[in-house]
């Protein structure tokens, strides 16, 4: 069984998310959604989520792609995460190319996967605000 893992916020679900979901799913048979917590996306990111954790966890774990949603809580836990959850490949869109590379020191591949475009949750956001405004 290849297992397969990814990492993000998914705020406002959209069909990029879907899109990147499909495709990392495709290169394995498991996937895992290490999920950014409200805390983490808060303290790391400066982001405010529309969406809490949980229900965001809850719209992931609708999808048939998905097999198991992780919090995301910290930067370091990654290497850990490719042991505890024996990782095969390391998934994400090509927003981060080249930044996660030192994860094949772990044994797994790191790939980048080509965004969507023209769409992302922040875009939704001021796109929405405008239209209320
Ligand atoms: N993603 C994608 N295509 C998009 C938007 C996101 O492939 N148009 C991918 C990202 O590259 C990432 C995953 O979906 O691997 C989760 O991205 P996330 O940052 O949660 O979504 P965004 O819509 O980019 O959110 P934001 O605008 O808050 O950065």
């Amino acid at each position: 069984m290849r297992r397969v893992i990814t990492y993000g916020t998914f705020d406002l679900l959209h069909y990029g998310h879907i899109s990147l979901l499909q495709r990392a799913k495709a290169l394995g048979d498991y996937l895992v959604v290490a999920l950014s917590t409200d805390e983490f996306n808060w303290e790391e990111k400066r982001k405010k989520c529309y969406f809490g954790y949980e229900k965001r966890k809850a719209l992931l774990e609708a999808i048939r792609y998905v097999d198991l949603v992780i919090p995301e809580e910290n930067w370091e836990q990654k290497r850990t995460d490719m042991h505890e959850y024996h990782i095969d490949v390391f998934v994400m869109g090509d927003d981060w190319e080249g930044k996660f590379d030192f994860l094949r020191a772990e044994g797994v591949k790191v790939r980048y996967l080509p965004r969507t475009p023209e769409i992302s949750s922040t875009q939704i956001r001021r796109d929405l605000g405008k239209q209320v405004g």
